[in-house]
């Protein structure tokens, strides 16, 4: 037990592998915050976003608009796609 609490300790402390909370929000400037249920997109799988191992993404403008987010909700027609759908004060 004292062992499995340690080891998780490491985890997050060190952030290495393993770990993805079930939603994550993102600052998004003046347009406001934008939430990111990393839970439910899961079922698309895990290839879709990440390259090779599950690990870390930085996000930015240009990746939340022209690699991942708004890319897929286009292409899939499905998701949020209008600037306040996805951003709120
Ligand atoms: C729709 C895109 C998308 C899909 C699909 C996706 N992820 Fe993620 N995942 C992300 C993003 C973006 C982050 C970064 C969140 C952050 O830290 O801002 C992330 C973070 C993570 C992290 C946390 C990494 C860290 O060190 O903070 C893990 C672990 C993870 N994902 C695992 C998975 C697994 C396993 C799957 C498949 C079952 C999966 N993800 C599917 C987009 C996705
Ligand atoms: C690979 C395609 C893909 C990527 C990349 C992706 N999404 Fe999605 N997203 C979807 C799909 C498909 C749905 C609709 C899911 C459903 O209806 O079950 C969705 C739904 C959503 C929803 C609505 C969830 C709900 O419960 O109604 C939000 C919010 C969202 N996405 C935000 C984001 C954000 C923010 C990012 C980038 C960090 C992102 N998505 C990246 C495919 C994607
Ligand atoms: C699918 C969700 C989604 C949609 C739709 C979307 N955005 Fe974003 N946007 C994001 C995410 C995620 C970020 C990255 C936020 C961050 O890094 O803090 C972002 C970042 C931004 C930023 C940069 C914020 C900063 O200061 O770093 C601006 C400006 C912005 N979006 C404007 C828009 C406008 C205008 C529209 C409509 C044309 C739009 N967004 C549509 C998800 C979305």
């Amino acid at each position: 037990m004292k062992r499995t609490i340690i080891a998780l300790f490491a985890l997050v402390a060190f952030s290495g592998t393993a770990f993805a909370a079930d939603s994550y929000e993102y600052k998004g400037g003046a347009m406001g915050k934008v939430a990111f249920p990393h839970k439910a997109h899961m079922k698309l799988g895990c290839a879709k976003c990440h390259e090779g191992a599950p690990k870390k993404i930085e996000m930015n403008k240009d990746v939340a608009h022209n690699k991942l987010c708004v890319k897929c909700h286009k292409a899939e027609k499905k998701g949020p796609q209008g600037c306040k759908d996805c951003h709120k004060k």
